[in-house]
């Protein structure tokens, strides 16, 4: 009789991964996706998944509330960016994703079996082996937990309902554009064909200087300035359209963002005019006021509050990106308190 030793043991596992080396390059393991996982792989696989987003979700911080209002964009990004594996309201998945392995699920019916911090890191990280992307960017945790917020809406979400949400009434199908009026749909989903935008998260566009909005698609598009929604806009629109589309945009009568809350915006407008010394912000009017030093400058004037307070703190920690201008704000910002912050916005959005 063999008796084992742990030599033997140690041996085995040293030729271990060997064999199974060789058992992949001799070909034996049927990699063909027509017949399916073996029952237990399947089980395995599926265990294994629910397993790990369980495990490292435990490190997420989840926000006091959804952010609600993000639900708008997250929708228009999910009919360009998901709906092609997972369906949507109204919209079946096609006979070829059903056949995809594993198949991506119809998300509603599943959304009772996942809580909200591990649609977070399903949504942010991805699911590897599977086909599931990562978000575009891993600097946005805001813009994944409004797709979250739509996650969680979708199971009551009836078909019309998200069609005016994620389209609208002037927009077209989310696809790619090379053409004026595709590409001008396509941002109508989210911004209107005015620009005024169609959520507090959309950035009022109308009015807004041409240069700066042209820098800023080139700097989506290449990646400079991380959001997944938009990076996933510009990049497929034709560059070459990017001037027209800012020319547009730039010519719509400029609107004002509702009123905020309840900040000083006398004293954000001081902090704007005059900046703080003793911190060393400069006054944002400077470069932010009537007659820009650069056309690449942005205007800030009666845009949504809640909009400017992400940039700023996205600025504060390295995150915004932009032109090649977008460095003169990271100082500032950084040296803002919270409640410049708030009394800038207020000043900022109720501004004319
Ligand atoms: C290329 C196809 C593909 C795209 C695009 C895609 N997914 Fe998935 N997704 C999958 C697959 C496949 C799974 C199943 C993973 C598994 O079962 O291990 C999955 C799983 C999920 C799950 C977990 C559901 C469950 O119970 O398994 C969520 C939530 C999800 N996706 C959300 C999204 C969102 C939001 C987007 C867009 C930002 C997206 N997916 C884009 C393929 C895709
Ligand atoms: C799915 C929704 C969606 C679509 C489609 C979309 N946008 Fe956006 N857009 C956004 C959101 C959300 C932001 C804010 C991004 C951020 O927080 O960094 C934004 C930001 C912008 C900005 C920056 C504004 C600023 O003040 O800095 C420009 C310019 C812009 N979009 C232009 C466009 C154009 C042009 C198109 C069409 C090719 C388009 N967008 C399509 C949602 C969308
Ligand atoms: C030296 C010039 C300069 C000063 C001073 C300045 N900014 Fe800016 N700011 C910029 C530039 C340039 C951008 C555009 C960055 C980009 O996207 O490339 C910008 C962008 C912004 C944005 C984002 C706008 C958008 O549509 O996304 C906000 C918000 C902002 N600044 C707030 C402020 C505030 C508040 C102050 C004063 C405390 C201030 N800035 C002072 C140059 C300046």
């Amino acid at each position: 009789m063999i008796k084992f030793h742990w030599k033997h043991i140690a041996i085995a596992l040293a030729i271990l991964p060997f064999v199974a080396v060789f058992v992949a390059w001799i070909g034996f393991f049927n990699i063909g996706a027509s017949t399916g996982h073996w029952k237990i792989t399947e089980w395995f696989l599926h265990l294994a998944m629910r397993s790990a987003v369980r495990t490292y979700s435990l490190a997420v911080e989840v926000p006091e509330r959804l952010p609600i209002e993000g639900i708008q964009p997250a929708a228009g990004h999910f009919a360009r960016g998901c709906a092609i594996c997972h369906g949507a309201p109204g919209e079946p998945r096609s006979p070829s994703v059903l056949r995809m392995l594993p198949r991506p699920p119809d998300l509603a019916p599943v959304m009772g079996t996942w809580s909200d911090a591990e649609l977070f890191r399903i949504v942010k990280y991805g699911v590897r082996f599977t086909g599931m992307p990562a978000w575009p960017t891993q600097e946005r945790d805001d813009e994944v937990w409004a797709m979250v917020a739509f996650l969680r809406a979708l199971p009551q979400m009836d078909a019309p309902t998200y069609r005016e949400l994620a389209i609208g009434g002037e927009g077209g199908a989310a696809m790619p554009a090379n053409d004026f009026e595709t590409a001008l749909a396509d941002c109508a989903r989210c911004h209107g064909r005015d620009g005024r935008g169609r959520s507090e998260h959309v950035p009022i566009i109308s009015g807004q200087r041409q240069e700066y909005l042209r820098a800023s698609l080139e700097a989506f598009a290449e990646r400079k300035r991380p959001s997944g929604v938009m990076e996933l806009a510009a990049v497929e629109a034709d560059p070459r359209l990017f001037s027209d589309l800012a020319r547009h945009f730039a010519s719509q009568p400029p609107v004002s963002a509702p009123a905020a809350g309840s900040s000083d915006a006398a004293r954000g407008r001081e902090i704007a005019e005059r900046g703080i010394p003793e911190r060393k912000v400069p006054a944002c009017l400077s470069c932010h006021g009537g007659a820009p030093r650069n056309p690449v400058y942005p205007k800030l004037d009666g845009q949504h509050a809640s909009y400017l307070k992400t940039q700023l703190r996205l600025f504060a920690e390295g995150k915004r990106g932009g032109t090649p201008y977008a460095h003169l704000m990271e100082q500032t910002a950084r040296s803002l308190e919270a409640d410049d912050i708030e009394d800038l916005a207020a000043y900022f959005s109720s501004a004319k």
